[in-house]
């Protein structure tokens, strides 16, 4: 080792490296058999973490024991088979090895000059996406962290294109249950609450298309000016999807901006069931899909796709003096298409994954996801005191203890409780949320490593958790 070039002899950098791929193969194969992870206090953590900055350095070995004890020890898992909380993130071990290699190349994602083969890599992997997801040809986009920073670049592109920046009398619509990242997006852009309008949701928790057009009729009569609906191609709480057609159309008539949130359920397209379900996705101005969720990457890599690619250099691009080397006509410059310079090499591992197991594994991988659903609520439903509260779509399943003897603020705060037995027990992880004003389970299914019995195991627990929760209640009574 030779510290003061930071650099590690090439035998101390093998032995390093096998060690951390041997702990990843045995993560990745031990997995459904280990807990779904754990969490830790603040304090406890400060504990065994907290540290003042290190003078002198000390071995790898070291450093990568203290990583396992204290650090990933102390993670949730949410590439477990049995973790359905929230919207998990399955990876894979090839995508892994992908983002290995582009850090240690440390590939510059943002000039064609410095990182010719990685733009290309990003352009072909984009077009796979743009085809997948049935969008025109002229379509272009980009990876960026996530979905939340997607929604933020497709409606910095909207405001450009649509509103040449002029925001004031603007007004945007979505319902009331779009992602969080939307509303933060838009206050970033600097619309002012007022400027944002919440469609309420149908019985299905679809924007209802009804009041959507009596708001946009009377928003026009106030001199106001729609600009853009937010449609969603499947909720983070349901899996709802809005009437993409319907909305299409609404933007067709009032010339409107279509952004679509598909940052987890736009993969359904992989599927030809999400297909049917998802018909008019493909008509978005701007999409977010987020490879790591339902694509099965590790973080951090989310979409922005657009209907014309010549929209996101209209938004972005701008040529500094220090960067006049890197511009040649046929050249793609993706610094130009976003709001990073330096992007690291998104793109890899989704390309890399896509060619070793082939997009057939990814549809059956995604198909595997809606029906392990629908096994969940088939399970539920034949359940006492259970009741399923939306129905299997696009991998998400909500439902609730709820017997009948009990009042509803009661079966809330059992249903709380079975989430908490859950987190502490670790044999699977799910999340619960309000619908309605009520609380209710709900579990996210999308892992192609998930079995039938993980889903039925699951729910058996949950069955015994809310008994036992329940019988407690009545002998404390
Ligand atoms: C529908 C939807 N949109 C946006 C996001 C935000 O994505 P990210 O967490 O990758 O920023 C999520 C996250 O779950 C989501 O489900």
């Amino acid at each position: 080792m030779d510290r003061n070039r930071l650099e590690l002899t090439p035998d101390e950098m093998r032995d390093f490296g096998y060690q951390v791929v041997d702990i990843l193969v045995e993560h990745f194969y031990s997995l459904p058999d280990k807990p779904t992870g754990k969490t830790a206090s603040r304090p406890a953590l400060e504990k065994l973490i907290e540290m003042p900055v290190p003078t002198k350095g000390e071995s790898y070995d070291a450093v990568l024991q203290d990583v396992l004890q204290h650090v990933t020890d102390n993670v949730m898992h949410l590439d477990h088979p049995r973790f359905f909380a929230w919207v998990p993130s399955p990876s894979n071990f090839v995508s892994v090895m992908g983002d290995l290699l582009a850090s240690g190349f440390n590939v510059f994602s943002g000039l064609w000059l410095a990182g010719a083969g990685a733009a290309q890599v990003e352009l072909t992997t984009l077009h796979w996406l743009i085809q997948l997801m049935g969008m025109p040809q002229e379509s272009g986009g980009l990876f960026v962290s996530g979905g939340s920073v997607a929604n933020l670049t497709g409606l910095t592109v909207a405001k450009h294109i649509k509103l040449n920046n002029a925001i004031e009398q603007a007004v945007v619509y979505f319902s009331d249950q779009t992602h969080a990242s939307v509303e933060r997006a838009l206050k970033i852009l600097n619309f002012a609450p007022h400027q944002l309008v919440k469609i309420p949701t149908d019985t299905h928790y679809r924007l209802n298309t009804k009041h959507l057009k009596r708001q946009i009729l009377k928003d026009r009569k106030l001199h106001k000016r729609p600009f853009c609906i937010i449609a969603n191609a499947g909720t983070t709480n349901t899996g709802a999807i809005d009437p993409l057609e319907e909305i299409h159309e609404i933007c067709k008539q009032e010339d409107l901006w279509m952004h679509v949130d598909g940052a987890y359920g736009a993969a359904g397209m992989l599927s030809q069931e999400g297909q049917q379900l998802l018909k008019g996705l493909s008509h978005a101005d701007s999409l977010t899909l987020d490879p790591h969720k339902w694509l099965f990457q590790p973080y951090e890599i989310g979409c922005l796709l657009v209907k014309e690619k010549e929209w996101l250099t209209r938004t972005f691009e701008n040529r500094p003096t220090y960067l006049r080397d890197t511009q040649q006509k046929e050249e793609y410059n993706f610094s130009n298409t976003g709001i990073q310079l330096t992007r690291s090499f998104r793109a890899l591992k989704l390309w890399m994954s896509i060619r070793v197991f082939g997009i057939d594994a990814f549809k059956d991988a995604v198909g595997h996801g809606l029906y392990l659903a629908k096994v969940a609520e088939k399970k539920i439903r034949q359940l006492p005191d259970w009741e399923v509260i939306t129905p299997a779509q696009l991998g998400i399943i909500t439902f609730r203890f709820s017997p009948a003897s009990n009042s509803e603020k009661e079966n809330d705060q059992i249903n709380k409780k079975i989430v908490a037995s859950m987190i502490r027990e670790q044999y699977a992880m799910l999340s619960s949320t309000i619908l309605d004003q009520k609380t209710v389970l709900r579990m996210c299914i999308i892992n192609p490593r998930t079995t039938i019995e993980d889903v039925e195991h699951t729910i058996s627990k949950l069955s015994e958790i809310g008994q036992k929760i329940s019988l407690k209640k009545k002998i404390i009574v």
